[in-house]
């Protein structure tokens, strides 16, 4: 099945390494800006629900500035944008309405919600799997198929429509760096 009929029928899918839009350098340029962020602490996730991580806003909600342009380049790309146009049929017009860098040491976890309820135009969201040097932290999903664990190689890209149910559940060892970004639908 290809990206965009799995994407439909099951709510998810995962573009996997060698698929993946970014050049090697623009992964590790990624990876090489988790030592440079100014972290917040997050308590509870923009839904309300309970999590515990680090993470640097490189767009707000309904904010045009950017806080980080090479991050911002480098994860909304025209080159990106028409991979996901293409292949996952992410029409060009959805504005990416936030952008946040997230970073998982041991014990962090993100409890279950749902992220159109955040923003109820909220219909993509798309975690860029930065590192997979950690233990723990799989990514549940909860799709029409049922429950689903993922725990994907780095430079592998998760999609998942923002009306499905999904959870981070606690890092065991290491530390976790995904790269998430919600694409909103404007019209
Ligand atoms: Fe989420």
């Amino acid at each position: 099945m290809d990206y965009k009929s799995t994407l439909e029928k099951k709510g998810t899918v995962v573009i996997n390494q060698q698929d993946s839009p970014l050049s090697l350098k623009e992964w590790s340029d990624l990876e090489n800006m988790y030592d440079s962020l100014e972290y917040e602490q997050a308590k509870y996730g923009d839904t309300e629900e309970k999590a515990s991580l680090k993470f640097f806003r490189v767009k707000k909600p309904s904010d045009r500035k950017i806080h980080s342009e090479e991050a911002y380049s480098i994860l909304n790309s025209d080159k990106v944008r028409s991979f996901f146009k293409n292949k996952l049929n992410i029409p060009l017009e959805h504005e990416l309405d936030r952008c946040q860098m997230h970073l998982f040491n041991k014990g962090d976890f993100v409890s279950k919600h749902i992220d159109s309820e955040s923003c109820k135009d909220y219909e993509y969201s798309v975690s860029f799997v930065v590192n997979d040097q950690y233990e723990g932290g799989e990514f549940l999903v909860y799709g029409p198929k049922g429950m689903e664990s993922h725990k994907e190689p780095s430079r592998s890209i998760l999609v998942t429509r923002s009306t499905i149910p999904h959870e981070v559940k606690p890092v065991v060892k290491g530390q976790r760096k995904t790269a998430v970004c919600f694409f909103k639908n404007t019209n």
